[in-house]
């Protein structure tokens, strides 16, 4: 029996065919991509951060340039939503599936539908945990990430020179989200020997991760942990805080402004995040956070299209790791790009790499 990827390889060679002898296959344009290639579903978690957005552009622009209709659709952090989301696009007929997850143990139901209907899965930035329906996954290095934060907190507070002790605080990402713990343990692997030899103290004794995750990655409840530390902690002054993302940083440093940081005689510690937003950018370029690392998630979009478009044609990706990331029930082969550190110093890269214009950075 012939499945769908091995009658969309053939319709694929069959309109190389046509068109080589100078006769288009039905390419018509419905508004979202032409048609030859098949439809591929995009589930995005969130619209409430500018990443999201640019990578659903993303996504959908590298997959219209490679002959495919696309469906986009947000989930609003809901992980009921986005399971809702993404039954519809199996019910659709979808050929493909590039899923962020919000929830990623929330997902094995509506996968094993689409397993059931032959679509491929992407694990998009996200892995997809505890099934089997998962073919591929698209991500970054998260665990350097997490390395390069800490990098950051290092080499700032001298402390690979020997200077300390310094106070600093820790945040995680959401429990729910896999690359969380890749952070942390990216983070604590260069961290830990400076929390063991007391060259950095935590003053509010929250080392484990499950004291210091962010529910959805949501700047505001990050806040509310920071204001809870710093009143209860108020005596002793902080020199650093690992904030894993950009919108986690802001609530950081808005916790930090509210109670007397950002003056001479209390200067603000140094904040890390990630994703490169546009106000933490400017935020760094002010002097307010200290760095973020740049994910080019324009090129994640290019990655995602490519496995998508390799395995319909029924070529065989190209994969950076094929058996580290498991996802509790097998290796998911995995596509690994990566990320840039950037601070006051170098954030010009994202001008060079037109991620940002000047006058937006303004
Ligand atoms: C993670 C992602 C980060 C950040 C965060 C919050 O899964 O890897 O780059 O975007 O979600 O959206």
């Amino acid at each position: 029996m012939l499945d769908r990827r091995t009658v969309l390889a053939g319709a694929a060679s069959l309109a190389l065919t046509l068109s080589a002898c100078g006769l288009e296959s039905d390419t018509s344009d419905s508004g979202s991509g032409s048609s030859e290639g098949g439809t591929v579903g995009i589930a995005m978690p969130t619209r409430s951060s500018d990443r999201w957005l640019t990578d659903g552009k993303s996504v959908v622009a590298n997959l219209k340039a490679k002959g495919y209709k696309t469906k986009l659709v947000y989930g609003d952090d809901d992980p009921k939503a986005q399971v809702a989301q993404i039954e519809k696009l199996v019910k659709e007929g979808v050929d493909a599936l590039i899923i962020a997850a919000i929830d990623n143990k929330s997902l094995n139901g509506v996968l094993k539908k689409a397993a059931d209907a032959d679509i491929l899965v992407i694990a998009y930035d996200r892995l997809i945990m505890g099934t089997k329906n998962v073919d591929y996954y698209v991500s970054f290095d998260n665990e350097m990430v997490g390395r390069m934060q800490a990098h950051h907190i290092i080499e700032k507070l001298g402390l690979d020179k020997g200077k300390g002790p310094f106070n600093i605080e820790l945040f995680a990402g959401s429990p729910d989200d896999n690359n969380t713990k890749y952070f942390f343990d990216g983070s604590m692997a260069l961290l830990q020997p400076y929390l063991d030899g007391k060259q950095l103290v935590v003053p509010s004794g929250q080392t484990e991760l499950d004291k210091i995750t962010t529910l959805r990655w949501d700047g505001p409840t990050a806040e509310k942990r920071m204001n809870r530390v710093l009143s209860k902690y108020a005596g002793q002054k902080l020199d650093a805080v690992l904030s894993p993302y950009d919108g986690i940083s802001r609530g950081v440093l808005s916790a930090l402004h509210t109670h007397g940081y950002g003056t001479a005689i209390k200067p603000l510690p140094i904040v890390t995040g990630q994703d490169a937003e546009l106000e933490s950018v400017k935020s760094i370029i002010a002097g307010q956070q200290s760095e973020t690392v740049y994910k080019d998630v324009r090129k994640l979009g290019d990655a995602a299209a490519t496995v998508v478009d390799d395995v319909l044609n029924g070529r065989t990706p190209w994969v950076d790791n094929a058996i580290g990331y498991k996802n509790g029930v097998k290796p998911v082969p995995a596509v690994l790009l990566q990320p840039t550190s950037v601070d006051k110093s170098n954030y010009e890269i994202l001008v060079k790499d037109d991620y940002f214009t000047e006058d937006e950075l303004k």
